[in-house]
């Protein structure tokens, strides 16, 4: 695997949203702290038909809108921008994409290739760049979710892929990996001895994964409305949230180190079947309601039609081994939630005997709430003793052990997830992208999920935007006596 530092970056899709609001405001501020290589050179196409200038006048455009907080400055701007070169390119064009290695000169060196495009264009895309000469030793391809529709799609595209480029040098992309929270969840976890030791079903009674979110369809309705929430969401970013905590120590914080226990977890998950599906599995479509006191749509009508998809699921997964029998894993996800919050809970047992209990105290299981959205904070609910003489008996309250990530760290600047997995990308890093191997197992199980509920005939619950989904999320995990942490 090569690890030398990419001295190119061609950006496909780069007048796409995702450039716009992610990909170039990320350069721009690893370039603000001198981060990207000196020499690099970002080729940017797309289909539209511009020149250079044109380009370069759109990526200061796009950070003045999206720039990182208090980084956007005029000149910097239009310096950096000067890194950019655009080819414009149709994928099924061959002799454009030898335009294109011919723009790249015979000294590329290291290229990285970035695809953030429509997945139908992957394949296309990639036998044209192999055709022109860009799929040597020297390239390294990232592809931007979604990888395929169902197993077979994705294998098709993994196909596709392999066939002109190592797993080595594939990098793809789920930004939740970018995210700082998420990687300090291997912190907790595994640079800490206390959690370790009581990181099993013989003390966690449950887990619960909540990724939340307070906007609809955001002019996505092609892509959605073929996607849902299962496909958009669980398939990628929970299922890797739920690897990442329930997953084996890796032996050290290597790709393959990680990558091999990651898909462990997810080749253990418990698959859904259609006798077990309406116990397991609540989905929902939000209907007009309000949301921070705004009247919004339902989705059908922001969709202008009727549609069976489903804007809410709320799932209770099994991870099938010794460290996690029995412990279920409540996932729940929505678009017009009450508020955006990605979170993680890890919910201990109850103290096996309560030695308060004969001075009338309650005891309340302990509780680590890994916050990775919109705040980032990591607290730990303790029970503690409320201050006093205790002539009425003793008291018992839950505090919380803070660490609160932006103050705790509030020299530094919280970076876009994307500037993470674009750095590793340059330098060739992919401990922070999925392997084939994971993807493939995370499908596998998701289309599990779809047969059964087709099969079981089921059909999204309405609920009202602006609430937590449809009531029957909340009657899942009540009853095994959850309540959501809402
Ligand atoms: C994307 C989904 O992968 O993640 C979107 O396609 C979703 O529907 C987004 O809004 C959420 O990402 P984040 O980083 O805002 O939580």
């Amino acid at each position: 695997m090569s690890r030398a530092v990419a001295s190119t970056l061609i950006l496909f899709g780069a007048t796409g949203d995702l450039a716009a609001r992610m990909l170039l405001p990320s350069l721009y501020g690893l370039d603000a702290d001198g981060l990207l290589p000196k020499e690099l050179a970002v080729v940017a196409t797309a289909r539209t038909q511009q020149n250079d200038a044109g380009y370069r006048e759109h990526v200061v455009a796009a950070l003045r809108d999206h720039a990182p907080g208090g980084l956007f400055d005029e000149r910097t701007a239009e310096r950096f921008a000067e890194r950019f070169r655009y080819v414009p390119l149709d994928a099924q064009d061959g002799d454009g994409f030898q335009r294109l290695a011919e723009a790249l000169g015979d000294e590329a060196g290291e290229v990285a290739i970035f695809l953030s495009t429509a997945p139908s264009l992957f394949k296309p895309t990639i036998d044209n760049l192999e055709a022109a000469g860009l799929a040597g030793p020297n390239v390294r391809l990232a592809l931007e979710k979604p990888l395929g529709t169902d197993l077979a799609s994705s294998r098709e595209i993994n196909d596709a892929v392999a066939a002109a480029y190592t797993e080595e040098q594939t990098f793809r992309i789920d930004h939740y990996l970018g995210k700082e929270t998420v990687q300090n969840l291997l912190a907790l976890r595994f640079a800490n001895i206390l959690f370790e030791p009581l990181w099993s079903a013989q003390h966690i009674e449950h887990v619960q994964i909540t990724i939340a979110e307070t906007v609809g369809l955001e002019k996505r309705g092609d892509y959605y409305d073929g996607t849902g929430a299962l496909r958009d969401m669980v398939q990628n970013h929970m299922l890797q949230l739920l690897a990442l905590v329930a997953m084996e120590p890796p032996a050290s914080f290597d790709a393959t180190a990680i990558r091999d226990e990651k898909v462990k977890v997810l080749r253990s998950l418990r698959p859904l079947t259609p006798e077990r599906i309406e116990r397991e599995v609540v989905t929902g479509q939000y209907a007009p309601g309000a949301v921070a006191s705004q009247p919004v749509p339902g989705y059908s009508d922001e969709l202008s039609r009727q549609s069976a998809t489903e804007t809410f699921v709320a799932l209770r997964a099994h991870v099938d081994n010794w460290r996690w029998a029995g412990v279920p894993f409540y996932l729940r996800t929505g678009k017009r939630m009450p508020e955006r919050r990605t979170e993680i809970v890890i919910q201990f047992r109850q103290v096996p005997h309560s030695m308060f209990a004969s001075r009338g105290a309650r005891t309340v299981p302990n509780r680590l709430i890994i916050s990775i959205q919109p705040e980032e904070n990591i607290a730990l609910e303790l029970m503690a003793k409320l201050p006093g003489l205790d002539r009425g008996g003793i008291r018992l309250r839950e505090v919380a052990l803070d660490i609160d990530q932006p103050h705790a760290f509030s020299d530094v600047r919280r970076r876009i997830a994307y500037e993470r997995l674009l750095l590793d990308l340059l330098e060739g890093d992919p401990t922070l992208f999925v392997r084939r191997d994971e993807v493939e197992a995370q499908w596998q199980w998701i289309d599990g999920v779809r047969a059964a509920w087709t099969a079981a005939g089921m059909a999204p619950r309405p609920y009202a935007a602006g609430n937590w989904g449809p009531s029957a999320a909340i009657a899942l995990a009540e009853r095994d006596g959850v309540s959501w942490n809402d």
